[in-house]
């Protein structure tokens, strides 16, 4: 038996309750212990307490000093896109002086320049890459993450990213419908090889399936074909939607019982109420929305229509070049008038509801997994009220403290 004790923290705070995802008057529904313990057994919470509660406790146990430290549940980054190689600080130049994302993609910029960088590393060097990505994810206390292929679009080039994902501790998803690859004709023709060559050994590999429905890449009715072939292979399906135009993303994940539809920067007020209604996650992606000097995602009105939401970093080189959970928190409060209590929900129990693994990850409860993001603050809510500060200072996983302070 291997126990850790995390002792003498200012603050423990978790979503409430069992259920997810979490919606409405839910999201603000977090249980603040002062003065608390989290006790940990075998990889699994087995306590959760005040100090002055705690029993003796006899035996091995290791112990970390958390004076000074709140803990909340380890963070879940839902949507990542870590496989890449190169970078794209040109094109970041090339926008700050005036260009838009959209034309730079349309000149064959864009998402086939990091394509051609992604491929002309190798299996070796990819997975370092990765590894790399995971650990500035750690250092900002992220425990959980999803990883997504989609810069290979070539058979090697995306099995190797999503086996990178996975040694690496990520959750794969595999984007193979990212963009159409410079060598074929268009994107049907591009999908039929995607999907007779690849989707066999990617649903071997990855846990969910995802596709970028936008004018320029692909649209409802490739994104319906692909998405069907995913899901008939027994993967989860998420959709990149409504980031630029309104294409129909929403109503595509409800028809396909998707976990996710994620960005929803251009989503209309019927889109929100059809999201509402169903039981999709909106994934919303403001530090992308930032980066790209975009219109924020309407949260307020998804939230207050009853839509369960998810909040994750879309860590890629082009649109998101950020790790980082917590300035994720900061513009959901900024700049999406959310409030601290449904960010925590938001990148807790409902990205965890959008991997899968709700049911043991998300929350501090006995039971669930032990995985607790430690903040160098006196109040949890220096998560979001902390910007871009060092607020991160630890996660542990499953029982394992991988970075301290
Ligand atoms: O989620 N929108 C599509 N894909 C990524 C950006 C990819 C890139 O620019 O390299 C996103 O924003
Ligand atoms: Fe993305």
């Amino acid at each position: 038996m291997t126990r850790l004790l995390v002792r003498d923290l200012a603050q423990v705070a978790t979503p409430a309750g069992t259920g997810a995802p979490l919606r409405g008057r839910e999201l603000r529904d977090v249980e603040v212990i002062d003065d608390a313990y989290v006790l940990c057994r075998d990889g699994a919470i087995a306590e959760v307490g005040r100090m002055r509660d705690l029993a003796r406790i006899d035996g091995d146990v290791e112990e970390v000093d958390g004076a000074g430290l709140c803990a909340v549940p380890g963070l879940v980054d839902c949507h990542t896109h870590p496989a890449f190689g190169g970078d794209r600080v040109e094109e970041f130049s090339l926008r700050a002086g005036g260009a838009s994302y959209e034309e730079l993609h349309a000149a064959g910029g864009g998402i086939l320049s990091t394509v051609a960088a992604t491929r002309a590393l190798s299996v070796d060097g990819l997975a370092k890459r990765v590894e790399q990505h995971a650990h500035w994810m750690r250092l900002h206390g992220t425990a959980t993450w999803e990883g997504k292929s989609g810069y290979g679009l070539d058979r090697d080039t995306e099995l190797a990213s999503l086996r990178a994902v996975r040694a690496a501790g990520g959750s794969p998803t595999w984007l193979g419908a990212h963009a159409v690859p410079p060598e074929r004709a268009d994107a049907d023709a591009y999908l039929d090889f995607a999907i007779a060559e690849v989707l066999p050994e990617a649903a071997r590999v990855a846990d969910a399936a995802d596709v970028f429905l936008e004018r320029g890449a692909f649209d409802a009715a490739q994104a319906r074909r692909y998405l069907g072939a995913c899901r008939d292979a027994g993967l989860a399906l998420r959709l990149h939607g409504d980031q630029f135009t309104d294409s129909g993303a929403i109503p595509l994940a409800v028809e396909l019982g998707a976990r996710s539809v994620d960005h929803l920067e251009a989503t209309s007020e019927l889109g929100a109420r059809t999201l509402a209604a169903s039981d999709v996650v909106g994934v919303l992606l403001p530090a992308s929305a930032l980066f790209l000097d975009r219109p924020m995602p309407p949260a307020r009105a998804l939230v207050d229509a009853g839509a369960a939401i998810a909040l994750a970093t879309d860590f890629n080189p082009g649109s998101s070049f950020t790790t980082s959970l917590p300035l994720v928190a900061s513009l959901a409060c900024t700049k999406l008038r959310l409030a601290p209590e449904e960010a925590l929900a938001a990148m807790t129990v409902n990205a965890a509801h959008v991997l899968g693994c709700a049911d043991r990850r998300g929350r501090i409860a006995p039971g669930y997994r032990a995985d607790l993001t430690l903040l160098a603050a006196p109040d949890w809510r220096y998560l979001a009220y902390s910007l871009a500060g060092h607020v991160a200072a630890g996660v542990v996983r499953d029982g394992a403290a991988t970075f301290r302070r």
